[in-house]
């Protein structure tokens, strides 16, 4: 039955009204209009979704929205802005990194993740941390080539 419920959303409480088992992307996009996360194949297979939960990447299309009532969610919107864009979303812009840009809020996401816990990783490190991205324009190597430029400018600032 649906019911009133609350979450936790980029620092905010939000309150909306849906099943037990609506999948967070569902109440993330339809609920709370935050667009910025987006729906590839529903089924935890592309990262189009990710988001964080208590600074962990989930696929938010298979993470039932009970499951996460008592963490704190941020979305791309959360992490990035036109007026202060993560370092990993000012680098992938320079670096021309985007083609359609469906998978880009997955892999700020991801990416975001990574760099919170080692602002110096190998290549192989940022090829594996995205090896759950999946971008079908093939942009891969510019993704790996931003993500590095990124970690380069949050030592820069330290
Ligand atoms: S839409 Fe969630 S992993 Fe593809
Ligand atoms: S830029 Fe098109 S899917 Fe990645």
């Amino acid at each position: 039955m649906a019911e009133e419920k609350t979450l936790t959303v980029n620092g905010q409480r939000r309150a909306f009204t849906t099943e037990d088992d609506t999948p967070l992307l569902y109440v993330l996009r339809n609920h709370l209009g935050l667009k910025g996360t987006r729906f590839g194949c529903g089924l935890g297979l592309c990262g189009a979704c990710l988001v964080l939960a208590d600074g962990r990447t989930v696929y938010s299309c298979d993470t039932p929205v009970w499951s996460v009532a008592d963490k704190e969610v941020t979305t791309v919107e959360g992490l990035s802005a036109p007026d202060r864009p993560h370092p990993v979303a000012r680098a992938l812009i320079a670096g021309q990194a985007a083609q359609c840009g469906y998978c880009m809020s997955g892999i700020v996401v991801a990416a975001a993740e990574l760099l919170a816990g080692n602002d110096d990783p190998t290549e192989d490190e940022v090829r594996a941390a995205l090896d759950r991205n999946l971008c079908r324009c093939g942009a891969h190597n510019r993704v790996v080539r931003s993500v590095l430029a990124a970690a380069a400018e949050l030592r820069e600032r330290q």
